[in-house]
């Protein structure tokens, strides 16, 4: 595991050349038409290992967790803890949870130069989110997300995306939509529910269509991507530039190279990124083998895998099930 400090130390000046490199190629490619399939920001779980494992198998951009802005420059420890990377990871986008330009732009300068871009969270509906002026909120103060771009841009040389959910009024989504294009957003992410539908509610492709009908900007569509085949159904149907899968890169993280179960290589791979890097609390590595695993246990074995306490005792169990 290593911090961007310790990156910094490692390729001298030579990071801010690499990082310009990437950001500029992720933008040439995005802009270019190129399909995206993307991994998207998922507290506690898009954490490194899983990034470097899902960018491996199939997908061109991933997220970070949505990180708290204020926190992560206010504390030298959050930083540590909620932002790990390394030179091998590229086309890596930051998501910071903020509500003003100054957190914004503090916040984007100390990861600029190890990343391939940042996106402001205006999708999060979380109670507390909401209460403090983040995530979703955010659509209902929409001059806000313009402020903050327009800073950004001003400020911080990466590019600026933004993920939103949609709204009851589309017309509002429509209007933000074309605001964002003209203040200077890089590409958006339409997730299809409005805030107060749970992840269970049927997503709104009709929707992403007109968003990616009233703006040039790139779009990428996300909610309900489990395979590859639907994947290339929501293209057909909304023009989107690319795709964006949370929930069904968790069971299965290769399901963009058109798998429909983790492969047991994949599970492999994983276990080996861990170990070599870290960058995960152990409980949260058993939780995402317990995901990818879903697949190939009845309910006896779940419950039996699901008890296992101990990293060493997760390894075993593996070991002996499935790596022969
Ligand atoms: C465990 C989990 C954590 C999430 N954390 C974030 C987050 O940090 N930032 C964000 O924008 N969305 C977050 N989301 C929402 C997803 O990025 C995505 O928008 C949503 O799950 C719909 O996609 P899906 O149908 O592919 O799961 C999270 C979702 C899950 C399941």
């Amino acid at each position: 595991m290593t911090t961007f400090e310790e990156i910094k130390e490692i390729n001298g000046n030579n990071i801010v050349k690499l990082y310009d490199n990437k950001k500029q190629s992720l933008l040439d490619k995005i802009n270019n038409g190129e399909f995206m399939k993307i991994q998207a920001p998922m507290v506690r779980f898009s954490r490194l290992p899983f990034r470097m494992l899902c960018r491996k198998w199939g997908c061109d951009i991933t997220y970070t967790p949505m990180i708290m802005a204020a926190e992560f420059n206010r504390s030298e420890s959050a930083r540590d803890s909620d932002y790990t990377t390394n030179q091998f990871e590229d086309q890596m986008i930051v998501q910071f949870g903020v509500n003003n330009a100054e957190e914004l732009c503090a916040a984007a300068e100390k990861v600029a130069n190890t990343c391939s871009g940042i996106d402001i969270n205006c999708g999060c509906p979380q109670r507390w989110v909401m209460k403090e002026g983040y995530g979703a909120n955010l659509l209902l103060n929409p001059d806000k997300i313009y402020d903050m771009v327009k800073q950004l841009n001003n400020r911080v040389p990466v590019p600026c995306s933004i993920k939103i959910r949609i709204q009851p009024d589309l017309n509002k989504t429509i209007e933000l939509v074309k605001r964002a294009e003209k203040i200077g957003v890089s590409w958006i992410t339409v997730h299809g529910r409005t805030s107060a539908m749970r992840s269970s509610h049927p997503v709104d492709y009709d929707a992403i269509k007109l968003v990616k009908e009233n703006t040039s900007l790139p779009v990428f569509a996300n909610g309900d991507v489990f395979t590859l085949e639907q994947a290339n159904t929501i293209k057909e149907k909304t023009g989107v530039n690319g795709v964006m899968a949370a929930r069904g890169l968790l069971s299965n993280p290769a399901l963009f190279m058109g798998y429909d179960k983790t492969p047991i290589e994949c599970i492999e791979d994983f276990i080996n990124i861990y170990s070599e890097y870290g960058g995960l609390h152990p409980i949260i590595f058993h939780r995402h083998l317990i995901y990818m695993l879903y697949e190939y246990q009845n309910k006896n074995e779940k419950s039996e895998f699901n008890k296992i306490k101990t990293v060493s005792g997760i390894l075993d169990y593996i070991n002996d099930k499935f790596l022969f």
